[in-house]
């Protein structure tokens, strides 16, 4: 492709994108496909001609475009927001276009060094003090394990060098609670430490926040039978229901054992740009790393991961291999990225955030928080005061967890029908196109969660919602 014949293509491409969030609202929110239906509109083998750029622009909107779940729909109210700002798409495409290869700070220049600049805006935007470090990471569960894996080679020694993990006679463990995202067992798993070293610490029932006099019981547990207490992974606003745990108290009992503590705060973070909301995430300060996702709902496109660590030189200890094809006639005074993660080839992720920021600006972006916050408070209200509705947990930002329960099944004998009726009423409104919910477990039963926060979404989408949720809810043929 010349790149006279991508300006025209690229146009088009445009305005079909543009048009496609004009009416967003005018799509069911969830496609009404069955799983291999979309990959069964395409040809078994490869195309061996090639044909035109509109050709592919008109199967990307017959053929696939069909096939994605809305998640910018402001009917969305599924897992969390997954917020991708125009502004950020721009940023996005510009990386593309840009080609960049960033495997060392040679590789591209700027695409080093815009990235220290927007981690560094970004921490100044989260309040955070100047010691911490970031990088921009693709995704938390990548941070985490990075996480994982620095906190392994601290607790060892740096045994990674030398004899790994067989040579450390003493087992290593990893502490958090069942709040916790699948991406932090999985991390601890893929670091090494085995299931069996995975402490699950209690919860406060009515939070769900992580209790510290319970951690502290853990560590001195495993310290007395031998093992080694490594890292503590604390949630700032749990997948499930925001729980937050406390991290000054946990950061104070972790260390006792010198374990790390990596703040897991991948779609809660954002809040840290509304200083109101800081002291959600006290004793931070004191915590070893933190991650955070500006790709769910502050608003840029996926992928972009932040990850702060207040020792960078461990970090880049653990993660550096520096092969001689890499070597760089910029030495130590160049930044090189590929020594703070696991991949080596990277993107220009930040150009994302620096579109984003300079065309919406911070404060736009915090207003629509603020105004996510102020509609999910609204929402709790409102089913507060609705017989045979409950909300089921605390509503610490923007995500309002809900139970129905028909006086018929107001008995915890009926607890499995009370699953089915949550079940079906919540797939009577995915299946509808209408609007989209998670339902999650809790305590051993279903809730649903209401996830607000997609950038079009206005109180209205909310009224509609409270209609749809009790019209498939309350039927009479339930
Ligand atoms: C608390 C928490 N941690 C980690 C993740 C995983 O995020 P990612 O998809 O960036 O790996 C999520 C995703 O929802 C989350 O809510």
């Amino acid at each position: 492709m010349t790149p006279e014949e991508f300006r025209s293509a690229a146009h088009e491409l445009v305005d079909w994108i543009a048009d496609r969030r004009a009416d967003v609202e005018l799509r069911p929110v969830r496609p009404d496909v069955e799983p291999g239906d979309i990959a069964g509109r395409f040809a078994a083998a490869p195309p061996l001609t090639p044909v035109e750029a509109s050709a592919v622009l008109d199967d990307l909107d017959r053929l696939i475009a069909p096939g994605v779940t809305e998640v910018q729909h402001p009917m969305h109210f599924g897992w969390f927001p997954s917020n991708a700002s125009l502004s950020s798409v721009l940023g996005d495409i510009a990386s593309s276009g840009l080609g960049s290869l960033g495997i060392s700070w040679e590789s591209s220049p700027a695409l080093t060094e815009v990235e220290e600049v927007m981690v560094d805006w970004m921490r100044q935007l989260c309040g955070l003090d100047d010691g911490w470090h970031g990088v921009i990471q693709d995704t938390a569960s990548s941070a985490c394990l990075v996480a994982m894996l620095v906190a392994r080679e601290r607790a060892t020694d740096h045994a990674q060098v030398t004899t790994g993990l067989g040579g450390v006679a003493a087992p290593l463990c990893v502490y958090t609670t069942e709040e916790a995202h699948s991406s932090v067992r999985k991390g601890a798993l893929l670091a090494g430490f085995g299931a069996d070293h995975i402490r699950i610490v209690a919860v406060d029932p009515e939070s769900r926040d992580m209790r510290s006099d319970a951690l502290a019981a853990e560590m001195a547990r495993d310290r007395d039978a031998g093992r080694i207490p490594a890292i503590v992974v604390a949630s700032a606003g749990s997948t499930g229901t925001t729980a937050f745990d406390p991290i000054g108290e946990i950061v104070a009992v972790a260390a006792v054992h010198h374990a790390w503590v990596h703040v897991d705060a991948a779609m809660a973070g954002a809040a840290l740009v509304l200083p109101e909301m800081r002291s959600l995430f006290a004793g931070l300060e004191g915590a070893d790393s933190l991650s955070w996702n500006p790709h769910k709902w502050f608003g840029t496109i996926l992928d972009c991961s932040l990850m702060y660590v207040r020792d960078p030189a461990h970090l880049i200890r653990v993660m550096s291999t520096n092969p001689s094809y890499l070597r760089s006639t910029a030495g130590g005074e160049a930044t090189q990225y590929r020594d703070w993660g696991i991949p080596l080839g990277r993107r220009f992720r930040s150009l994302k955030l620096w579109y984003q920021l300079r065309i919406d600006g911070i404060v736009e972006i915090q207003d629509r928080m603020r105004r996510d916050l102020d509609n999910a408070r609204w929402l709790a209200e409102q089913f507060r005061d609705l017989p045979g509705w409950e909300v089921v947990a605390p509503v610490r930002l923007q995500t309002v967890c809900v139970r129905h329960t028909p006086s018929a099944l107001d008995d915890p004998s009926h607890g499995a029908e009370l699953d089915e009726h949550t079940l079906a009423w919540v797939r009577e409104i995915n299946t509808s196109g209408q609007a989209f919910l998670s339902p999650s477990m809790l305590d051993g039963r279903w809730m649903v969660r209401v996830s607000v926060g997609v950038e079009s979404t206005e109180r209205r989408h909310l009224e509609q919602l409270i209609e749809l949720m009790r019209a498939a809810a309350e039927s009479p043929s339930r």
